[in-house]
């Protein structure tokens, strides 16, 4: 999927739809910003006038928590009208393309769409069909990318390690069917984290997984030793075709993290997941809520984080409104 949709002619941000491509300048700028709004979510008055005046759509055709939820409460701290669309009740059950659908929410002068899709390629398929002055955000569009998770993933990180350069990352799970992954994976390389590694039985990772810049494992402890950072993934379940665990149980006997097996990892490792968790499959509730996890700090981050990618995107957008 090309990425040269992403950036304008500038240099700035047009579209957020994947970090593959991206520069680590742009990387590095969208997590200082955050850095600006973190402290937002402790004053007493949580907004600032930056989006004033812009409409932000949610449009997400899949369920979510997080994502959606952080968006909307960004959008708000921007001071953006913010509309959520409910998927059942939109035209497209009647027939209409997502095109269509949004090409009207254009013409109600939407500035900005976040959009989340069963379909890999579904934002970048709108962000192709869109005028110059509406930028698109992809929430996750099937097994391609989650790009915010991966940003609000690497501020994470990077609020308890200083350096990237220094890091030993070890992402276990369902490699295979994760959109979170790959854009973990692209953003952990494009950042230069010395080494990445995957950590799942040969079935639920791609093949020739090693193009990607990432050390395959599929014993955990081996891939678990001396890491810096641990990023459990979900089973997705819902996308698998066919048996491609054993069952469950063995499953997390191998696979799930649990304190044994993470005793491996450095003794400051932190434990990290994007959610939604499933305890007892994929992740001990020992871990999940232990003093190592930095589950619940993902979610708070992920605020400041998309507050950072949207006001990225709409600066300078009422200029070029004028052209
Ligand atoms: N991490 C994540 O994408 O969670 P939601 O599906 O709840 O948005």
């Amino acid at each position: 999927m090309s990425t040269d949709l992403q950036y304008r002619e500038d240099g700035e941000l047009r579209h957020f739809l994947t970090v593959e491509g991206l520069k680590r300048d742009t990387l590095t700028r969208i997590l200082d910003t955050a850095e600006t709004f973190i402290s937002f979510g402790e004053r007493e008055i949580k907004k600032v006038p930056l989006l004033r005046g812009k409409t932000v759509v949610n449009l997400f055709f899949e369920s979510s928590t997080r994502t959606r939820t952080t968006f909307e409460i960004a959008a708000k701290r921007l001071s953006a009208d913010v509309i959520n669309l409910n998927p059942n009740r939109l035209a497209t059950s009647k027939g209409e393309t997502v095109l269509d659908t949004v090409r009207n929410l254009e013409a109600m002068h939407t500035d900005l769409f976040v959009v989340r899709d069963a379909h890999s390629g579904a934002a970048y398929l709108i962000a192709q069909h869109v005028p110059p002055h509406v930028s698109i955000i992809n929430a996750g569009d099937g097994r391609h990318a989650h790009p915010t998770q991966a940003m609000l993933d690497m501020f994470t990180i990077r609020q308890h390690r200083q350096d990237f350069e220094n890091l030993k990352v070890a992402i276990v799970g369902d490699i295979l069917h994760s959109r979170v992954a790959r854009s973990q994976i692209h953003a952990l390389n494009i950042l230069g984290v010395p080494e990445v590694r995957v950590v799942a039985p040969r079935t639920l990772l791609p093949t020739e997984v090693e193009r990607l810049g990432v050390q395959p494992f599929s014993d955990m402890r081996r891939g678990l030793e001396n890491v810096d950072v641990v990023i459990m993934l979900r089973l997705q379940l819902e996308r698998m075709q066919g048996s491609l665990i054993s069952s469950q149980q063995e499953y997390f006997n191998l696979y799930g993290l649990t304190p044994d097996k993470l005793a491996y990892a450095s003794p400051r490792v932190m434990v990290m997941h994007p959610g939604p968790i499933n305890r007892g499959l994929e992740i001990a509730s020992e871990v999940a809520d232990g003093p190592h996890s930095l589950i619940l700090s993902q979610v708070t981050n992920g605020i400041a984080v998309r507050m950072s990618i949207m006001a990225l995107l709409m600066g300078g957008q009422a200029a070029r409104r004028e052209d």
